[in-house]
């Protein structure tokens, strides 16, 4: 089932970003990477035309309470997010019933690509979602055409779990992968003690 989360008062810190909550000001830093083609494109939404739509999406960033903003500590620049989102496939996923768990997504501002800022961030979430909230599963999805999205995933140790097609917010359908995490300080007597199988 999906966990409960709210990043309110949240301050995650690794060593070159901080992660928390959006705010308002954080708009001209967040149309700047979002509105660059090909960047969320990967993620399923297309790039902002304007920064309105920007604006949208910071509100329902900071109404929703799921999505962090990633602060680069050496400029204070805001350049990704990265959400603990329900995951949608509750009903299909009926080994998930009895666990909690949630789905994570991310973006990265395309000027900082390779860096490996995002398994950084990533890793500090599994780290404060499996320790502290004690969750017992993650689960993160990429579309196979996104090997950069892949290697964050393996990087971070998400296993291969279900082969699916997803719906993007463009309207469009993209073969992809779901992968799975489960929190390692606890023992799974379960269906998917082999979570490296992939199901078709
Ligand atoms: C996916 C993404 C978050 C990766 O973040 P990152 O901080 O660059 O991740 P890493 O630095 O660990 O790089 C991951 C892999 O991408 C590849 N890579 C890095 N920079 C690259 C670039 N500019 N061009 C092509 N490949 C690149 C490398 O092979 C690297 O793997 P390696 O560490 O084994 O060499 C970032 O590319 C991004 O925001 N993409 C657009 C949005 C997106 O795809 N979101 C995820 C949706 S599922």
């Amino acid at each position: 089932m999906n966990a409960t989360f709210d990043v309110t008062g949240l301050k995650l810190e690794t060593e070159r970003l901080v992660l928390r909550p959006w705010k308002e000001e954080d708009l001209k830093d967040f149309f700047e990477y979002a509105s660059v083609p090909d960047v969320g494109e990967r993620a399923g939404w297309h790039h902002h035309e304007n920064m309105e739509k920007s604006k949208e999406i910071l509100t329902h960033f900071m109404e929703e309470k799921k999505t962090f903003a990633l602060e680069l500590k050496s400029s204070h620049k805001v350049i990704g997010s990265l959400g603990v989102e329900l995951y949608s496939l509750e009903d299909k996923l009926t080994e998930f019933e009895n666990l909690k768990g949630r789905e994570i997504g991310y973006v990265l501002s395309r000027d900082y690509w390779g860096q490996g800022l995002m398994p950084e961030a990533v890793n500090a979430v599994i780290n404060y979602l499996f320790h502290t909230l004690h969750y017992d599963f993650l689960l993160c999805g990429h579309y196979d055409k996104n090997a950069q999205s892949a290697r964050v995933q393996e990087k971070c140790g998400f296993k291969p779990y279900r082969k699916l097609v997803f719906d993007t917010r463009m309207g469009t359908k993209e073969s992809g992968i779901l992968r799975l995490l489960l929190n390692p300080n606890k023992s799974f007597n379960l269906e998917f003690s082999h979570p490296e199988t992939l199901i078709f």
